[in-house]
């Protein structure tokens, strides 16, 4: 966690707060510090009732509301080596098998790191009848382009995974002097992009077939990316001030949320008045993620969205909807392509909806 960010930002208790009362975060603990960049420690609650103590693992702090809760979930991923060769972890993955957390872990970074990084990868052939890597980028520029830039104040990329949209954030032009906070809960893909921002390397294991993964490693020296930082932060609670952000971005989350009507809202909490929101998702809703109830459209036929999840984001950003939420629809565009590779045989193509909307507040 780089100082840079824990000044500027100032993050908030997320156990104690209550409207117009927050209480800081301080550094409590420092095991080990590089330049300004706590790599491992605690924060803690400066309110002396409270105390709460988050901790800091591999530059990236954990600022959840229930941290004993997260840790007893996540404690595989807090506590995985990442240090083995790729004939050991290959060993271990046959072993554990399909379907194993392990398994699925390696899936989500190979998938996710093959389109946020294979552009820089030198080893990577171009797929001869597939899609190219880099959708994440194509995604962002299309959502960039349906408004004007956005007002001064750092950016915010929510749901970042393994972390790209942070960095291509912080080579905006005109916002050379912004601060990037990427922010997930996915502990494996925040370390990958804590590696990226830190040693400035890409190691991903790229699935071949079945549990065959091929361990890919090349440099990246991202532009900006001393602006930059990575913080594990439920995108529907934001340790946050209010107003803090003059850019928001959320690609792919609104449907991979467990709450996303709660997301919006805190999006439109944490940006200042009229700031930018950019949101992309291709509305492939499942009740692993997003409970039935909670999806925005794809059910309910009957009801004044007929079911379409593009009318039911339209209808929470416009008219007494969006003023609850704090996010107005500025532009949209209905088909923004972006792809998911499975393995080496297997590409998932889908169709973004990508909105551009505005924080309350600002000038039309
Ligand atoms: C489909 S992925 C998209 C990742 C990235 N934005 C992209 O477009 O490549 C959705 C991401 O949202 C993250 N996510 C889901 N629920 C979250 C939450 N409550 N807070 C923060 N991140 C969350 C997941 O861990 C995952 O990295
Ligand atoms: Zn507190």
């Amino acid at each position: 966690m780089r100082r840079r960010h824990l000044e500027a930002l100032r993050p908030v208790c997320p156990v104690c707060r209550a409207p117009g009362d927050e209480a800081p975060l301080e550094v409590g603990r420092v095991e080990r510090e590089a330049e300004g960049d706590l790599l491992e420690g605690t924060l803690v609650c400066a309110r002396a009732r409270c105390q709460r103590e988050f901790p800091v693992l591999d530059g990236v702090p954990l600022i959840v509301p229930d941290v004993r809760s997260f840790v007893a979930e996540n404690v595989f991923a807090l506590m995985a080596r990442d240090d083995l060769s790729e004939t050991l972890e290959g060993a271990l993955g046959d072993c554990a098998g399909p379907g194993s957390w392990l398994d699925v872990t390696r899936q989500h970074l190979s998938s996710y790191a093959w389109d946020h990084y294979a552009d820089l990868d030198p080893a990577e052939e171009q797929p001869p009848h597939g899609d190219p890597p880099g959708g994440l980028r194509r995604v962002l520029a299309a959502g960039l382009a349906l408004a004007p830039p956005p007002p001064p104040g750092p950016a915010l990329d929510a749901g970042c995974a393994v972390g790209r949209t942070a960095f291509e954030l912080a080579a905006l032009p005109g916002r050379e002097d912004e601060l990037v906070l990427g922010v997930d809960l996915n502990v494996g893909m925040l370390r990958l992009a804590s590696r990226v921002l830190r040693q400035g390397v890409v190691r991903y294991p790229r699935r071949r077939v079945g549990v065959v993964y091929d361990r890919r490693e090349f440099a990246a020296r991202l532009p900006g990316a001393e602006r930059v930082d990575f913080w594990c932060c439920d995108a529907t609670a934001l340790p946050l001030p209010a107003g803090t952000f003059g850019l928001a971005t959320s690609l792919h989350v609104l449907d991979c949320i467990a709450a996303p009507v709660e997301h919006l809202a805190a999006l439109g909490r944490a940006l200042r008045p009229g700031g930018l929101a950019v949101l992309a998702a291709p509305y492939d809703w499942a009740t692993s993620v997003t409970p039935l109830d909670r999806w925005l459209g794809g059910h309910s036929q009957r009801a004044p969205h007929g079911g379409a999840s593009e009318v039911a984001v339209r209808h929470l950003l416009t008219g007494e909807r969006a003023r609850a939420l704090g996010l107005e629809l500025l532009a949209e565009d209905d088909d923004v392509p972006w792809a998911v590779r499975m393995h080496a045989r297997s590409v998932v193509r889908y169709s973004a909806h990508v909105v551009a909307a505005r924080a309350a507040g600002g000038a039309a």
